[in-house]
């Protein structure tokens, strides 16, 4: 199939690299001449494991291509993906500039039948927007041509991003039409070879889903942190009730750990987003305004702690941190806890210096020399008075802990991430304080 993705961010790359990898032939858009030219000198311009071969693969068989020609992009795709940011707008609400722009260009521009999939997280009623946006064009152009719309949501996860697209547990169809339905079956039907994945519903409901999905993950985050935070009170530890919970098959063990708060390019601004268009049909998620309000208390729990210990003035002291990155796997900073953490030891007087296997490059496009940067986790450590740590990456998980308190001025963790043993740490002659944890 010949098909265009406009966007070549985490979502859009993903989906043209694997969408070309069983064999279709696809034609990635995207505004920004920078990431196009990267992407053309066979680099990737964001971290995903097994991205860069996947897309160097696919671009020397020619079944993937880069451009920043929008009549070019239009051209070439029967079926059009747009797979733009929606970044947070000032009221919270989902800012649909950009795929209301892609919209236009595909009508600016095409000259046949189109399947127009939104692949784009947008509130309910985008695709209604997409769709008179591509009309009016056309009418502008004096052309009344075919074309249908799809809401296909995208589930990956940053880091997973690749598994999570070849071997998805779901594939959302919202469709009105039936010829577009069995286009994607048909597209996605290389997927789900081992059994059907395609959960096919109304565009509406397809759109819903998304933010269904995030805001209910969120909601499993807030919860737990809150009751981490209740265990701590209580003497008692979170981790043997997580497992105490999880067993429960109608709980489950996923997304049950307490930390530092959610961040990233989804949970804040889709469960944001989705309160918002509660809101303007008068309803209030009440629920989802907590789970917004733990978070944003939890993202300032390690700084509480650091302070509990060290007072709230924290000139002189110098701390280092393990872990950039809202997540393990990837490069993205969006909204990352270690953020809120950095500002609040600096805001205090302290110094920080960070260490993250990737995520330094963007972290230093946020924070400048604001804090300084260590090219490896020990290196990070030289001098401080305790380590602080926000991201689960593998390497933190079994460390040189007798090098690590060599290191130190004091031996003195606080985890974020819940990564060790607080009888083993004791045992080693750490202060180790963790979340929720005895
Ligand atoms: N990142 C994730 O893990 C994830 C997962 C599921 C869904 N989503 C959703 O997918 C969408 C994209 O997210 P992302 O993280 O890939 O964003 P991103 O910011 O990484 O990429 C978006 C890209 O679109 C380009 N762009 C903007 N307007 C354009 C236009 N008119 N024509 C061509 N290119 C244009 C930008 O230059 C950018 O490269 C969002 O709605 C997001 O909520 C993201």
């Amino acid at each position: 199939m010949k098909i265009t993705v406009v966007g070549s961010g985490y979502v859009g790359l993903v989906t043209g690299a694997c969408l070309a990898e069983v064999g279709n032939d696809v034609l990635c858009l995207d505004l920004d001449p920078r990431k196009i030219a990267t992407l053309r000198e066979g680099g990737i311009p964001i971290y995903e494991p097994g991205l860069e071969d996947m897309v160097r693969r696919n671009a020397a068989a020619a079944r993937l291509r880069f451009t920043t020609s929008v009549e070019e992009a239009v051209e070439h795709g029967t079926i059009q993906f747009i797979a733009v940011g929606t970044p947070p707008g000032e009221d919270g609400s989902a800012d649909l500039q950009y795929v209301v722009a892609a919209a236009r260009n595909i009508g600016r521009y095409m000259d046949g039948y189109k399947l127009v999939v939104d692949k784009s997280t947008v509130p309910v009623g985008t695709a209604d927007r997409v769709r008179a946006a591509i009309a009016e064009e056309l009418t502008a152009r004096g052309l009344k041509l075919h074309f249908d719309m799809v809401s296909n949501p995208e589930f990956l996860k940053e880091g997973a991003a690749i598994e999570d697209f070849m071997r998805p547990d779901r594939i959302v169809i919202g469709a009105d039409s039936e010829q577009a339905r069995d286009t994607m079956r048909q597209l996605y039907r290389p997927f789900q070879r081992n059994h059907e994945r395609l959960i096919v519903m109304d565009v509406r409901s397809a759109e819903l889903t998304k933010y269904a999905a995030n805001a209910m993950l969120a909601t499993r985050i807030s919860f737990m942190n809150e009751l981490a935070n209740l265990a701590e009170l209580l003497d008692a530890d979170i981790e043997q009730v997580r497992q105490g919970i999880g067993a429960d098959p109608r709980i489950g063990y996923h997304f049950l750990y307490p930390g530092v708060g959610y961040g990233g390019s989804c949970f804040p601004k889709d469960v944001s987003a989705l309160r918002r268009t509660a809101a303007e049909h008068g309803m209030e998620m009440q629920l989802l305004g907590a789970v917004e309000q733990v978070n944003a208390l939890q993202k300032q729990r390690l700084v509480n702690k650091v302070e509990r210990h060290f007072g709230a003035d924290l000139c002189g002291r110098h701390f280092a941190l393990w872990g950039l990155a809202f997540k393990p796997n990837t490069d993205d900073m969006r909204e990352a806890p270690s953020l809120d953490i950095i500002d609040g030891l600096l805001a205090r007087g302290a110094t920080v210096t960070a260490y993250d296997p990737v995520a330094i490059h963007e972290a230093k496009k946020l924070l400048g020399e604001r804090i300084r940067y260590a090219a490896n986790p020990m290196a990070a450590l030289d001098g401080a008075d305790a380590l602080l740590i926000a991201t689960e990456w593998k390497e933190f998980r079994s460390p040189d802990f007798e090098a690590i308190r060599a290191k130190l001025r004091q031996p003195l963790i606080f985890d974020g991430r819940n990564l060790y043993e607080p009888a083993a740490m004791r045992e080693l002659g750490f202060d180790y304080e963790a979340i929720g944890r005895r």
